[in-house]
């Protein structure tokens, strides 16, 4: 039988201390899918600890901030410019272009609208919906 392919975990600082900490048990896989918020990682990553897992509370914290980048889902209306540019891997121009937008003129309410957004890459709005929350 075909094996599900799991893709490696991302880079980025603190993938050592998620391999540390999330390896047991059940493996990376179920990080993958879906992308959360901070607030909820940081959730899950209490309950894994309530569940047992060994770890000082800076290895926990290191997790939730690599988890809430790389398998991250941000508010296009709240985050700060640094913060979508990592979450959404997008560039720093981009994300500047998105707080500039919704400074003048308001909140994003769709995707349509983030299309729009001048200098933005329409394709990686695509790309990237299930990392965009609107509100
Ligand atoms: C001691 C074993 C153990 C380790 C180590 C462990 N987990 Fe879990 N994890 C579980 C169990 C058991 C469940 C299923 C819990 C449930 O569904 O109630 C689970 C479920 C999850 C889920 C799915 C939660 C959901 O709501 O669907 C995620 C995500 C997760 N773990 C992340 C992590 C992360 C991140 C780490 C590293 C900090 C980690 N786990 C380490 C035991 C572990």
């Amino acid at each position: 039988m075909a094996r599900p392919q799991v893709p490696p975990l991302p880079d980025g600082q603190g993938k050592d201390t998620v391999e540390k900490l999330c390896r047991d048990c059940h493996g990376f896989a179920i990080l993958f899918e879906p992308k959360r918020t901070k607030a909820t990682w940081k959730k899950i990553v209490d309950q894994m600890a309530g569940l047992g897992v060994k770890g000082e509370d800076e290895e926990f914290d290191t997790v939730v901030e690599y988890l809430a980048r790389r398998f991250g889902k941000i508010n296009v209306n709240k985050a700060p410019a640094a913060e979508l540019q990592d979450v959404l891997e997008i560039t720093p121009n981009e994300a500047q272009a998105i707080v500039r937008q919704r400074e003048a003129n308001g909140d994003f309410k769709d995707f349509e609208g983030l299309k729009k957004v001048p200098g933005m890459d329409a394709r990686k709005v695509d790309e990237r919906r299930d990392r965009i929350l609107f509100r």
